[in-house]
């Protein structure tokens, strides 16, 4: 099947993992930035992945959402974000993170996507720009009550990927949803 996989990728970890993921859904599979916003006409699937800062998908691929909404509107598309936090903890009588990530551009959409998840990203502090190196010392200086170094963090993984990959080629069997039903959100 011809697919592209659009990517939004800061520090190149979601560039990573969407070429672990055309390894493994074969052949014909284009993976793009979405800052070049490469023309999905011609794709029959058509596969939009993130980085997630500060709880959101970068706002570059909501911009290609927007831009191609009338061509996406006839595909089979699937929405993954890579994160640090997959899952969303529960915190003051709500959940924050994991689903919530990607929620927003998932309800974007003008045709709900066959398949959407959260995987695993990574931080490695000597790729950061100052900006985000600054806004993330303050986020643990705030977590752990002192300043401490930015630590290198991995959750890359590439089964998990290659599981997910699995899934897609499971929900290409079945007709596209028609319509999004997200209970209480
Ligand atoms: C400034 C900054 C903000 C981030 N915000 C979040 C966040 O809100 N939730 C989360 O789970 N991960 C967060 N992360 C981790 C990124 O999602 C992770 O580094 C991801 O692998 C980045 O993808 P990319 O390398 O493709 O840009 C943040 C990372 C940075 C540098």
């Amino acid at each position: 099947m011809k697919t592209l996989i659009v990517c939004a990728s800061k520090y190149g970890s979601t560039l990573e993992i969407a070429r672990w993921m055309a390894e493994r859904l074969g052949a014909d599979c284009l993976t793009e930035k979405a800052e070049s916003m490469p023309d999905p006409s011609s794709a029959e699937l058509i596969i939009l992945g993130s980085g997630i800062y500060r709880h959101a998908v970068l706002p570059v691929l909501q911009e290609y959402v927007t831009r191609f909404a009338d061509v996406l509107k006839d595909k089979k598309t699937v929405v993954f974000g890579v994160a640090l936090d997959t899952t969303g903890v529960f915190i003051n009588g709500k959940v924050d993170g994991g689903w919530d990530y990607i929620l927003p551009l998932i309800k974007r959409l003008p045709t709900p996507p066959i398949h959407a998840g959260l995987l695993g990203g990574e931080i490695n502090p000597d790729k950061l720009d100052t900006k985000d190196r600054e806004g993330l010392k303050k986020f643990y200086k705030m977590l752990y009550g002192q300043e401490r170094p930015i630590p290198y963090k991995t959750r890359m993984n590439k089964k998990e990927v290659w599981d997910f990959a699995e899934k897609i080629l499971e929900r290409l069997e079945r007709p596209i949803p028609t319509k999004l039903t997200v209970e209480g959100r």
